[in-house]
């Protein structure tokens, strides 16, 4: 592999959208932000500069960075964020991903306009298992917040509410013709008649999962989470944030105007910003374009079964060339409930707004961020950051799906604890959806450190006599985000051979702000080829 040296220069600069103009925090001075080439095998170090007014960290979504979670960046998990004037040159390492993924700011909410896609190519001298495409775009989802965010933050730190929602869905930047002020500047994907081309899309949406369509187009599906899937010949896709997906589109229609439309798919309470999102596929040579685009038709806001049959047919490649490597014996058994409910206040003491506040949590437990990284805590044994208790099952059994359930899951701890996992262990983790909190939405659970293998996923409540013998261990995907539904399952397996401290959450960010994260520490093997590297020489300081 080769390596490569990027800086990222991370500043506050003036955008104008809806009408107004804002400063707002980007990196390299653009947004979204820049682009990282690769090829798989490749090293990239990339030197992150803090010109702005508040700490942050970088992420790097999805690659699995094999020992080395110095440089996985989720802030208070692997680092302190870097402050304003200060600098930290992380290592990414491509080690088995390929295809499309994308980097995102892990602190607060500046992950809306911190982010960038990253491409990962074939080894040099490899091809891809599709034909080549006459070219490739980038198509980044996205949300626009007319307000300043750690503004909004604060106010919501300060009532102990919800996070006011974004105004606007975007496409690379823009909120298209559906919004004011947004025509003129709306994307467009200027194509010739008669070719393939690779769409590289990202969801690096805040809150909604989102249908995307092209009028009149069927696209296909040949990637998800860089890894190849089974071809899906679809009309639409459904992409919940933190996803991305590689779409091959073949210009064969009339030559015109087409809309690209990102909805969103509301699967709890509406969200305000549920317009549409828009840009255009414009065929070019000599024609009259209509003076509409060609609209798509899109599954129904709250279709979701329509987002089920969509996930089911995500299929791996499982070939010789692109084989896979499911765990069929299981050795560590974890049960997760997903759960919006609420935070009592035990008493007068507690930090952070007293009395009941709206919460989200794994397992009833509500993370909480220590005063420095877990990282540095487990390996220079400092106690006192985080407990190793996080529960294999939830403290209940209960019928997750009910519309009364029992008082003791409807309130959260709040704790910052973590779960340990043996080395080489085969792990498998169901996750649960949970109906406690009425208005709960589908969550786009994510991992650091892997990608795993969904095995199975269903409505209602998950039933192991049952639904185990139906899992799908000869293609299923190998991706590291996937929606659960709000009262449904979702079973994911993988091996645990990254040592470190990997971070998983809800990609929504109002439930990642609430607490509905935890961290699996996967311990060290027994050389040094299969522990984690040492730390670098400078880590951004707590
Ligand atoms: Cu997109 Cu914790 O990550
Ligand atoms: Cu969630």
């Amino acid at each position: 592999g080769h390596i490569h040296y990027y800086d990222f220069i991370l500043k506050e600069s003036n955008f104008t959208r809806l009408c107004s103009t804002k400063s707002m925090l980007v990196a390299n001075g653009s947004f979204p932000g820049p682009v990282l080439h690769v090829h798989k095998g490749d090293v990239v170090f990339v030197n992150v500069h803090n010109h702005g007014n508040y700490g942050f960290t970088i992420h790097w979504h999805g690659v699995r960075q094999p020992r080395n979670p110095w440089s996985d960046g989720p802030e208070y998990i692997t680092q302190c964020p870097i402050k304003p004037g200060g600098n930290f040159t992380q290592e990414i390492i491509f080690s088995e991903e390929e295809g499309t993924l994308w980097w995102h700011a892990h602190s607060d909410w500046t992950r809306a306009t911190v982010h960038g896609a990253i491409i990962i190519k074939p080894p040099h001298g490899k091809s891809y298992p599709f034909p080549k495409p006459h070219a490739e775009k980038v198509i980044i989802l996205g949300s626009w917040f007319k307000e300043d965010l750690m503004e909004l933050l604060a106010e919501a730190n300060s009532t102990g509410g919800p996070v006011q929602e974004a105004e606007a869905f975007t496409i690379n930047g823009q909120p298209g013709d559906s919004y004011n002020c947004s025509a003129e500047n709306m994307y467009r994907l200027s194509v010739d008649y008669g070719k393939t081309y690779l769409l590289r899309i990202i969801s690096a949406v805040m809150n909604e999962a989102l249908f995307f369509s092209i009028a009149n187009h069927n696209i296909t599906v040949v990637g998800s989470d860089a890894a190849y899937i089974k071809p899906i010949n679809t009309s639409f896709i459904l992409i919940t944030p933190g996803q991305t997906m590689d779409v091959l589109l073949t210009t064969n229609q009339t030559p015109s105007h087409y809309y690209m439309v990102g909805s969103p798919y509301v699967s709890g309470p509406a969200p305000p910003d549920a317009t549409n999102t828009t840009a255009i596929l414009e065929y070019s040579g000599n024609y009259t374009a209509p003076s509409k685009p060609v609209t798509p038709t899109l599954p129904g806001e709250s279709d979701g079964d329509s987002v089920m049959n969509f996930t089911k047919r995500m299929k791996s490649l499982a070939t010789q060339d692109y084989p896979i490597n499911v765990p069929t014996k299981i050795d560590t058994e974890i049960f997760i409930t997903v759960s919006v409910n609420q935070i009592v206040c035990p008493n007068a003491s507690c930090s952070g707004p007293q009395g009941n506040r709206p919460s989200a949590s794994l397992n009833n437990i509500t993370f909480e961020n220590p005063s420095i990284d877990i990282l540095r805590a487990y390996y220079s044994n400092i106690s006192n950051v985080f407990e190793g208790d996080f529960p294999n099952k939830p403290p209940s059994i209960f019928n997750f799906t009910a519309d009364t359930v029992a008082d003791d899951t409807k309130y959260a701890s709040q704790g910052t604890t973590a779960k340990f996992i043996k080395h080489n262990a085969s792990v498998e983790i169901v996750f649960q959806g949970t109906n406690v909190g009425g208005g709960a939405e589908n969550h786009p659970m994510h991992l650091h450190g892997f990608s795993f293998y969904l095995v199975g996923m269903g409505f209602g409540n998950f039933n192991k006599t049952r639904d185990a013998p139906n899992y799908n261990l000869v293609d299923p995907p190998e991706i590291n985000t996937f929606g659960l539904p709000k009262n449904g399952w979702a079973t994911i397996r993988f091996i645990a051979d990254n040592p470190g401290v990997w971070f998983m959450h809800c990609h929504l960010e109002k439930h990642a702000t609430w607490g509905m994260n935890t961290v699996l520490i996967v311990k060290n093997g027994t050389t040094p080829e299969t522990s984690m590297r040492p730390p670098p020489k400078y880590l951004p300081p707590c």
